[in-house]
């Protein structure tokens, strides 16, 4: 008795691992959809004998991928990956995306940097006309945070954005940190009228380590829905 979004993330999820074959090294995302891949992989590795190795983008996709019988390995390890599977906050028409909103952003774009190909998963609700109403992360230097984060905001001034405050990612009353012992900044642009410029400016700040834009990365976005229905886009 899964909910109707967790059914849609389901769907795409297994619709997604059509992409993968026998002999591939993949890159597995981080996130409630993600995490539904990893499931069915593991399914396909201990029932059809899929013989792949993974590299996941968290320690919490590592410990998942561990316990459904997927081989790791460290993306050093691998070198160079045929495809990348990951979940999204929002992708637009263009399949730019923003991601980031489980904290993962900065392995998650090394990764799927590093792969032939990448393609994401999603229910429909990710889907967007403009980015930018989900807060876009951008993971910055725990060492003066607070100057990175007036440095930034200064940055937007005459970008194409409708909003420039700004707010320390928590976990209860400590800062959130990344698996690469950074905080997150979760910026509240509402629009991102040009998600390169954007993304060129925000990487300019010297505490700034990566930021959730994903533009001219993802291949194709795997849609699912609460029925079953899945739709490709790419
Ligand atoms: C993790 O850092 C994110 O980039 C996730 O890919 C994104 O937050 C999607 O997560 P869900 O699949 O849980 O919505």
């Amino acid at each position: 008795d899964l909910s109707p979004i967790d059914r849609a993330k389901f769907f795409a999820a297994r619709r997604a691992t059509d992409y993968v074959e026998n002999g591939m090294r993949v890159g597995l995302g981080t996130g409630s959809t993600a995490a539904w891949l990893v499931k069915c992989l593991g399914e396909m590795v201990r029932d059809d004998g899929l013989n792949i190795v993974g590299v996941p983008t968290s320690l919490q996709t590592a410990t998942l991928a561990r316990d459904v019988g997927i081989t790791i390995l460290s993306l050093d390890e691998a070198r160079w990956l045929d495809l990348t599977i990951d979940g999204a906050d929002e992708y637009d028409g263009n399949l730019n995306l923003i991601k980031g909103g489980g904290g993962a952003l900065l392995q998650e774009k090394i990764v799927a940097t590093a792969s032939e190909r990448m393609i994401v998963i999603a229910d429909a609700s990710k889907q967007v006309d403009t980015l930018g109403a989900f807060p876009l992360p951008v993971e910055v230097i725990p060492f003066g945070w607070q100057t990175t984060k007036t440095l930034v905001e200064e940055m937007l001034i005459g970008l194409d954005v409708m909003g420039r405050q700004s707010t320390l990612r928590m976990n209860g009353s400590q800062p959130f940190v990344t698996d690469e012992g950074n905080y997150i900044l979760d910026l509240n642009l509402r629009r991102i009228g040009n998600a390169q410029q954007l993304s060129l400016v925000l990487n300019q700040a010297p505490g700034v380590v990566e930021n959730g834009l994903f533009v001219d990365i993802c291949d194709a976005v795997v849609i699912g829905y609460s029925n079953g229905k899945v739709e490709v886009r790419d």
